[in-house]
């Protein structure tokens, strides 16, 4: 298969539209495109030249449509499952946004149902993945220059105040839709990531002084033992007052990576020969800034398809990512310490 003969639906239009423009870049053709609120059709598929026959509100009009053959799922989180599971049933290859679903339930009914259609390739978006500073820093870890990971820390700090101002109901502001599962799912991934592993043992806390209009914790904080002696520690915020920012440092025996999603350098500290820190003045390194790499993702998924290479965000990552964060905000309300299930 070559890249043009990938024909794209895309269904959601908020983060779905740059995927959208992913997959145009990246040349594979548009299908149909759809959002049930026809002034987004209008704006995004006006912006992409995208004809108005291809412009439709009801998503069961692209899982029909023989042509397209891969979908682009960017729906509020509550409504992944079932399409997921209606696309496969068509037989379409799906990137689907993070979080992979909200529950343990959906997340094992999505394996099962990605399980029983080997014919379907599909890819969870874990966009952090791409972003050119963590791609950095994974590479720098994979060299070996700061040696064995024995701590890193992340956050995932946004606020979203703005979206349930003036009475809106928001479907970020449902009990299950919780800061930790919907946004912090980021850090999870990039802590489990860099790590290359996943946490079996996590402790945490929650606060709510942010956000009256949301059913959950508006801050949560997590300690996260992973196997072979590595720590590491997460925090959330969904009503900060700051930008958007996702700063991560990660501490090996032979150095310190500084950096975050926003900054176009990164710093480095690396041990001397006689394995000494203190001394050291940061290495700064340059990255670029892109903090939703949309057209990276694309690229990826569209070469899996088209050359047969493997995944990265496997169904199981996405799954395993959710099921961190699950643990987080268990261990946020009960006060025990929970060992994460992976047993899909
Ligand atoms: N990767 C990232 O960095 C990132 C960033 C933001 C959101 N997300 C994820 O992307 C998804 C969408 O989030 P968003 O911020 O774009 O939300 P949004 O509310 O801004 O946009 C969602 C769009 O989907 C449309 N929609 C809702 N139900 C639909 C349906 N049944 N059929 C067709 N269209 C429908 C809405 O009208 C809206 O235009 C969520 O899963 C979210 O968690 C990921």
């Amino acid at each position: 298969m070559k890249v043009e003969n990938l024909v794209v639906g895309v269904i959601g239009l908020g983060m779905g539209r740059a995927h959208l423009e992913g997959a145009i870049k990246y040349g594979a053709q548009v299908g149909l495109i759809c959002d049930t609120n026809p002034a987004k059709l209008k704006e995004w598929g006006n912006h992409n030249n995208i004809p108005e026959e291809k412009w439709t509100t009801d998503w069961h009009d692209i899982v029909n449509n023989k042509d397209i053959n891969v979908v682009i799922i960017a729906t509020p989180d509550q409504q992944h499952r079932e399409q997921i599971e209606a696309c496969l049933e068509a037989g379409k290859h799906i990137m689907c946004e993070k979080p992979l679903a909200l529950t343990r339930e959906d997340i094992d009914a999505i394996v099962k149902a990605v399980e029983a259609h080997p014919e379907c390739k599909f890819m969870v978006g874990q966009i952090c993945r791409f972003t050119p500073a963590f791609v950095k820093a994974k590479k720098i870890i994979e060299s070996g220059a700061i040696g064995d990971i024995y701590f890193v820390e992340s956050e995932y700090a946004h606020d979203y105040q703005h979206m349930f101002e003036g009475g809106k109901k928001h479907w970020r502001a449902d009990p299950v839709r919780n800061g930790v599962v919907g946004g912090g799912c980021h850090a999870v991934d990039l802590i489990r990531w860099l790590i290359g592993d996943d946490p079996n043992e996590i402790y945490a806390y929650g606060t709510h002084k942010l956000l009256p209009e949301v059913p959950y914790h508006d801050a949560n904080i997590a300690i996260m033992k992973f196997p072979n002696e590595i720590m590491s520690k997460v925090f959330v915020s969904t009503g900060c007052k700051r930008d958007y920012t996702m700063r991560t440092l990660v501490y090996g025996t032979k150095g310190t990576l500084i950096f975050d999603n926003r900054s176009d350098t990164m710093q480095g500290f690396f041990a001397d020969e006689k394995g000494h820190g203190a001394s050291g003045k940061p290495v700064i390194i340059p990255v670029d800034i892109n903090n939703h790499n949309a057209t990276a993702e694309f690229k990826e998924f569209a070469d899996c398809l088209v050359n047969d290479t493997p995944i990265a965000t496997t169904v199981y990552e996405g799954a395993k990512t959710i099921v961190a964060c699950l643990s987080i905000v268990e261990a946020s309300n009960t006060g025990k310490i929970i060992n994460p299930d992976y047993n899909f």
